[in-house]
Formats: C-alpha cells, structure tokens, sequence
C-alpha cells in the first residue's frame, strides 16, 4: 500500500459537507484533529491513499456512509462506567434530590442521559433511583430519558440485553434483583420494572431541539469530540434545559468552557458534578 498522504485540506472540507449531505451529522461540530484520525482508519481499511481518493469511493459505495457513521459516533460504554462518580451520586446528589422533592411536595423526577450509546449509562441511573426509592417509587413520577444519535446503539438500549463484559461493574445484588439471565445467548436482560420507566429516542446533539424541565443531565464522553465551540454551546444548551438546582454530570476526562464556568456551581468537581445555579 502507497504511503498514506490524507492532509489535502479542500478535499477534506467537500468530505465534511458530503457527509452531511448524506447522513445529516454536521462534521463541522467536530474536532478536525479527531475527525481526521477516524477517517485515516477508513482509508486505511479500503487501501485508500487521500481523500479525494475516499470521496469517489463513498460516491460508488454508499454503505461506507454507514460504516464511517460508526467510527465517528464511538459507541464504548459499560454499566457504572467510572464507579466513583455512581458512588456519589448513590450516596450524596440523588438523595439530596428526592429529599428536596419530598420537602417541596414536588414528584416529577426527570433525567436525561444524552449520549446514552446502548443504553448502560440511563439503565445504571434507573437502577439507583430505583433503589434508593424503594418502596417510595410510585409516589414519584420517575423518567430517565436516553437518547443519541446513531441508530444501532437505541436499538440495543431498547432490547437492554447485555454480555457480561458490560456488566462488570453491576454487584451481584443488583444483577440478581435488576437483570434476567438468558442461558441460551448467555446474555442479561434488564427487568422490566426498570425498562417501564426508560425511554430511548433519536436525538442529535448538535442540532435537534432541547427539552427542558430536567432535574439531571448526563453527558459523558460525548463532547470531547465536539469543537469548542460546540461545547460551548452544548454546556449552555443544558444549562437550559435543567431545573433549577439541576445537575449535570460530564465525563472524567470532560471540562466546562466557556459561559457554562460563570453559571454551574461544582458539587464534585473530581467526578464533573456540577449544579445550576438559579437564574
Ligand atoms: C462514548 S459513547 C458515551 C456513552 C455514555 N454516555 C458513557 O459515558 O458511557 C458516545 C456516544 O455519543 C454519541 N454521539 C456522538 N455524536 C453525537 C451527536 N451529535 N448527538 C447525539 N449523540 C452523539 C455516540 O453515538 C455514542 O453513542
């Protein structure tokens, strides 16, 4: 294979707009510097040289689309990813949430896991809700809302069935009380009584409407991808579309830029909890 030459600017650019053209995900929003390292290993994979190269190739083979689509929207995730973050949320941020609620007589209790991948970050935050409840569930009106952007991974979160390699974090309590096991494809399936009050929809980040009224969001290991100003702009977005009080959780290795610094409050600023300040 020809020694890879993939820094043709121009070509580079009519590929971001090519693929937006074709899948609608707005490559702009991305870092350059990642994006680039996605597609080489395109290139790599179909022996291509540069990207005017890629460019007729994707105009011939239009199932590439689907295949790059899965290399820039990286899918890892696993249950309780990054257990000390759950721990604090466990022990300190969702009791200190009901416990308001309670006080306050309000019972409406919405979380929004964006970027939910296959659906291990939204079924772990139902789990600990769920146990922390207790006995106090139906007195609440519970939704954790996952949503993402590429349809492989919502119709895996909405199966919720799972191998044991994304469960190594689950005590065998939980999976006992939370999960079915399948024998036949050894995997774990999520009980219902979790599943009821979890719901997965398309959503892209970059440019679909907010929701609001959120007393939670969740976005990890999603906008380290995004260019700054698209984080910018995201961080303000959830801003938004919390409560007041609201929290919002980013990844480990995430930060907040920009106007979000002014108007979140850290609560745990090792594992990236942060709270809304009132407006
Ligand atoms: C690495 S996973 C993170 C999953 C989970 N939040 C976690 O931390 O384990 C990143 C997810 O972000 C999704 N994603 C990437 N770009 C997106 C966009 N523009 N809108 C919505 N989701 C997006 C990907 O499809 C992928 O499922």
């Amino acid at each position: 294979m020809n020694i890879l030459i993939a820094d043709d600017d121009a070509s580079f650019n009519a590929l971001k707009r090519m693929i937006f053209e074709h899948t609608n995900l707005d490559c702009s929003q991305y870092k350059d510097k990642y994006l680039k390292r996605r597609l080489q290993v395109r290139l790599r994979a179909n022996e291509l040289d540069n990207y005017a190269d890629y460019i007729r190739y994707l105009k011939k083979n239009h199932g590439e689309y689907d295949t790059l689509m899965d290399m820039v929207t990286i899918n890892v995730t696993q249950f309780f990813r990054d257990p000390s973050m759950f721990k604090v949320l466990g022990n300190e941020v969702i009791p200190e949430i009901i416990y308001n609620k309670t006080n306050s007589n309000r019972r409406v209790f919405r979380i929004w896991s964006a970027g939910s991948s296959s659906g291990e970050e939204a079924y772990s935050i139902a789990i600990i809700i769920k146990e922390l409840l207790g006995e106090r569930f139906d007195d609440f009106l519970v939704s954790v809302h996952g949503t993402d952007i590429d349809d492989g991974s919502l119709i895996k979160a909405k199966i919720g069935a799972y191998p044991i390699d994304q469960l190594e974090n689950v005590s065998e309590a939980l999976l006992d009380h939370y999960f079915d096991y399948n024998n036949d494809d050894d995997i774990y399936m999520i009980k219902d009584e979790i599943k009821d009050f979890v719901r997965f929809k398309k959503h892209n980040l970059i440019q679909d409407k907010k929701s609001v009224n959120f007393d939670m969001i969740f976005n990890r290991n999603v906008m380290i991808y995004f260019s700054r100003e698209m984080q910018e702009k995201l961080l303000m977005d959830f801003y938004d579309s919390l409560n007041n009080g609201g929290y919002l959780v980013i990844g480990k290795t995430e930060m907040l830029s920009g106007e979000a610094k002014n108007v979140f409050v850290p609560v745990n600023n090792r594992e990236r909890i942060y709270i809304k300040e009132k407006d």
